[in-house]
């Protein structure tokens, strides 16, 4: 399974599973256009895909896990409870409308999006979370953009944390304190927008050097480097030609200076929201 793409592994109630390093995600592609483009992810080798309840696409990510001959357990499938589904109750719920509509029996990662503070239900939410996982609905469980604070309340409040933390990560936005925080609590860290599109990152004249230097594109650049400092990273493309080069990322390698290079873009600037501030759908 996977080809050449290496895993990483994740606390999976008694033991543990893999994830692959680079998946592919789907965030704002519409329900009618991600079949294809799932489609061509699967043929170019990527056999990890990310969706959400709020992407509303689960049920097109369906139609391909049904047309692909992948079968469904090489395939590493994640989804998210919705800022407006949070709740123990009603995160049980959402569970099986999102299985319902990706047509399969469990996910490999059901992740909460967000913490949601105006609702003040995630630690309900992640109960939930542990049940599915213990009923074989989810073979390990995490959270989105939870920080320092929201972690640790998971763990006082339950005594587990969760098995991946999935965040915004680009070159404007290392996270280097949280990722670390991460490691130390065995949470994989997964990273959002890892392309930073809406900070333009790719034309950064320091990227640029590099992709000269190395004779890659920049997004590989951007993305050989979230495999370098350890995360999972799951760029999206809605363009065949890219979503291939977006695979393309094992035969070449960053040297230590570049990797800090590209660590030294850090601005702390986000190009999504606060996750202290995010209320949507509370
Ligand atoms: P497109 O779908 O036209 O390829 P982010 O990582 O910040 O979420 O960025 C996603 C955006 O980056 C998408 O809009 C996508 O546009 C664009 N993109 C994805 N892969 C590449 C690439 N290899 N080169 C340039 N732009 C890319």
């Amino acid at each position: 399974m996977t080809a050449n793409v290496p895993t990483l592994s994740l606390r999976s109630g008694d033991g543990t599973i893999e994830i692959p390093q680079l998946g592919f995600g789907t965030w704002e592609i519409p329900d009618e256009e991600v079949t294809d483009c799932v489609l061509a992810a699967l043929k170019a080798g990527y056999r990890s895909i990310d969706t959400a309840a709020f992407y509303g696409n689960e049920e097109g990510v369906g139609r391909a896990l049904r047309q692909t001959e992948v079968p469904r357990e090489d395939l590493f499938l994640t989804t998210k409870v919705w800022n407006d589904a949070q709740g123990f109750d009603s995160t049980l719920a959402a569970m099986d409308d999102s299985l319902r509509k990706l047509g399969t029996d469990h996910v490999d990662l059901y992740l909460i999006h967000w913490p949601t503070p105006a609702k003040d239900a995630y630690v309900d939410t992640w109960k939930a979370l542990l049940k599915l996982r213990d009923e074989g609905k989810a073979k390990a469980v995490g959270v989105c953009n939870f920080k320092e604070h929201h972690l640790q309340r998971l763990s006082e409040e339950t005594g587990e944390m969760p098995a991946v933390n999935q965040i915004e990560v680009h070159p404007y936005l290392t996270q280097a304190k949280l990722r670390e925080f991460n490691r130390a609590h065995d949470i994989v860290t997964e990273d959002w927008s890892p392309l930073g599109a809406r900070l333009d990152i790719i034309h950064d004249p320091v990227i640029g050097s590099i992709a000269n230097a190395v004779e890659k594109t920049p997004a590989q650049v951007i993305l050989r480097w979230h495999l370098q400092i350890g995360s999972v990273v799951i760029p999206r493309s809605t363009n065949p030609s890219r979503i291939e080069q977006n695979f393309d990322l094992f035969d070449f390698e960053l040297s230590d200076e570049q990797v800090q290079a590209i660590d030294g873009l850090d601005e702390g600037k986000r190009s999504g929201p606060d996750p202290d501030e995010f209320n949507v759908g509370a």
